[in-house]
């Protein structure tokens, strides 16, 4: 991150509650008044993203004050994932990926130009307690799911740690599960750039400082939750992506950045500390990762505005609360990645919620010639934006819509024979979360394997050339167009 630089205090700050009044306008957020955090609150999310419906903001949750807020469904369409990035609100999935592309592009060549820039108060320092008045406890923290191992306040939340070598800041969403009023267990996977900067403080015999944000503009989310590459700052990512400064106030503690616009923000540090955590509904759609030791933050403050709102969200059987926006994110930066490999040909590119994301993605192209479209399948499935969790790439011709699920498996049953089309890739990366991840006995997180398959659902290329692969049946466009104009009200 680069040195903060004074910026006029009254600029405009965008926050979570402005971003609410909006979607109200959309005709987009039901209030739901005393739901349970037992279960209750998770159930309806996970029914409401079922349908990809409402953005559900939760009041006088049983057991807590009235005013303080748990919201869920805040990106469960492309409407709400445009409106998050201040993109134009009719962007249709492809067209929100290669919106995506275009920003992302931009974003990795211009992060020294958006820097964060620190305003010297925010309206979270309204309510301050520290050391022994902090009381975890009193925020609505949801039992999600039937068998959750306890109550998690952080899910939807920004992590704030900082590389105590180089100074690199980090924000990342990992879930924090309450143990008590000033201890809360954080989850964080091997490779995760908090744990990578908790584990350096850890070997001077120091606990890590984290600062935590529990509620803020969705828009943080968006980037904390996706693989930001090490030594990049979340922040300066989400400037360059927006093309604005992000504002942020330093932690009285910590002296970490924080989202200014923050609605409940934690202090304190994670210490060396395990204690036993999970299991959780995890984003694979079952309880794969069981019950494990994990860090403790011991936490020093905590700050809050009047009614403070917590961004929540669950994961489970997909779709889920927070699967979609993952896909044209997923999708923009594996597009990025094809290009930058120097492939040419692909027109479309979607990673799918069944397979949260990662595990079916689907290339729509136009093949240039014999293997363009193994080679395409090949590279998606191991370039680092596609190889984590990857399981299968479908390989299509651009008359099919990648995320239209109906016209890929119609490719895929109509342009393959199964045991020429299908290209299997052994020994390739595994993902333990995943139920089928072929493990050792006493085997690490690193030695998981996993293989993957490719398959090729263009028409053969061979006759594509020779023209003798059979006419798709279909109105044409001038059929089309002239029938829909005379009648078309009748499918209205
Ligand atoms: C809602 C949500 C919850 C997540 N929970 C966790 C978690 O508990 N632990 C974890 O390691 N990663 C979790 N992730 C994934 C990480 O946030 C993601 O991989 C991110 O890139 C990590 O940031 P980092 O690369 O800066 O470490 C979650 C992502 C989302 C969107």
């Amino acid at each position: 991150m680069k040195p903060a630089q004074p910026v006029a205090e009254e600029s405009p700050l965008q926050d979570l509650r402005s971003w609410l009044e909006q979607v109200r306008q959309m005709g987009k957020l039901r209030e739901v008044q005393g739901a349970s955090w037992n279960l209750e609150v998770g159930a309806l999310t996970d029914l409401n993203a079922k349908a990809h419906k409402w953005t559900l903001l939760f009041d006088e949750i049983e057991g807590y004050p009235p005013g303080y807020r748990v919201l869920t469904g805040s990106m469960l369409d492309s409407t709400r994932v445009a409106l998050t990035l201040s993109f134009s609100p009719d962007l249709d999935d492809q067209q929100l990926v290669q919106t995506l592309r275009r920003r992302l592009s931009g974003a990795q060549t211009s992060l020294d130009r958006f820097p964060p820039h620190a305003l010297s108060t925010a309206p979270f320092l309204e309510n301050r307690c520290e050391g022994s008045e902090v009381d975890m406890t009193q925020f609505p923290a949801m039992k999600w799911h039937e068998q959750d191992g306890g109550r998690y306040l952080g899910t939807l939340d920004a992590v704030i740690t900082r590389d105590p070598d180089s100074g690199w800041v980090n924000v990342g969403t990992y879930r924090l599960m309450v143990h008590d009023q000033r201890r809360l267990g954080i989850h964080m996977n091997v490779s995760h750039h908090g744990l990578l900067h908790a584990e350096k403080y850890w070997a001077k015999g120091e606990a890590c400082p984290v600062a935590i944000s529990l509620g803020h503009h969705p828009v943080i989310g968006l980037v904390a939750g996706m693989e930001v590459p090490a030594e990049i700052c979340e922040y300066d990512y989400l400037g360059s992506l927006l093309e604005r400064r992000f504002p942020v106030v330093m932690g009285p503690v910590t002296g970490l950045p924080i989202p200014a616009d923050s609605e409940i923000v934690v202090e304190g540090h994670i210490t060396q500390e395990r204690k036993k955590e999970g299991p959780y509904g995890e984003f694979v759609g079952y309880y794969a990762g069981g019950e494990m030791p994990s860090p403790v933050i011991q936490v020093e403050a905590v700050y809050f505005r009047e009614n403070p709102i917590v961004l929540g969200t669950a994961s489970g059987r997909p779709p889920y609360d927070y699967s979609y926006y993952r896909c044209p994110f997923r999708a923009a930066m594996l597009w990025n990645a094809l290009q930058a490999a120097g492939l040419r040909g692909v027109r479309g590119v979607w990673c799918h919620e069944p397979g949260y994301s990662r595990a079916l993605t689907v290339v729509s192209m136009k093949p240039a010639y014999k293997g363009h479209a193994e080679q395409t399948g090949f590279l998606a499935s191991q370039l680092p934006e596609g190889a984590f969790g990857g399981k299968y790439v479908v390989v299509v011709d651009d008359d099919i819509d990648p995320t239209n699920k109906d016209e890929v498996l119609w490719a895929i049953c109509s342009r393959t024979d199964p045991a020429l089309d299908i290209e299997f890739i052994r020994n390739s990366w595994g993902m333990n979360l995943d139920p089928m991840v072929q493990k050792e006995p006493g085997a690490g997180l690193n030695e998981l394997r996993m293989s993957r398959a490719i398959i090729n659902a263009c028409r053969p290329f061979e006759r594509t050339l020779r023209g003798d692969f059979p006419e798709v049946v279909e109105p044409s466009p001038q059929t089309k167009e002239r029938v829909l104009s005379k009648w078309g009200k009748i499918l209205t």
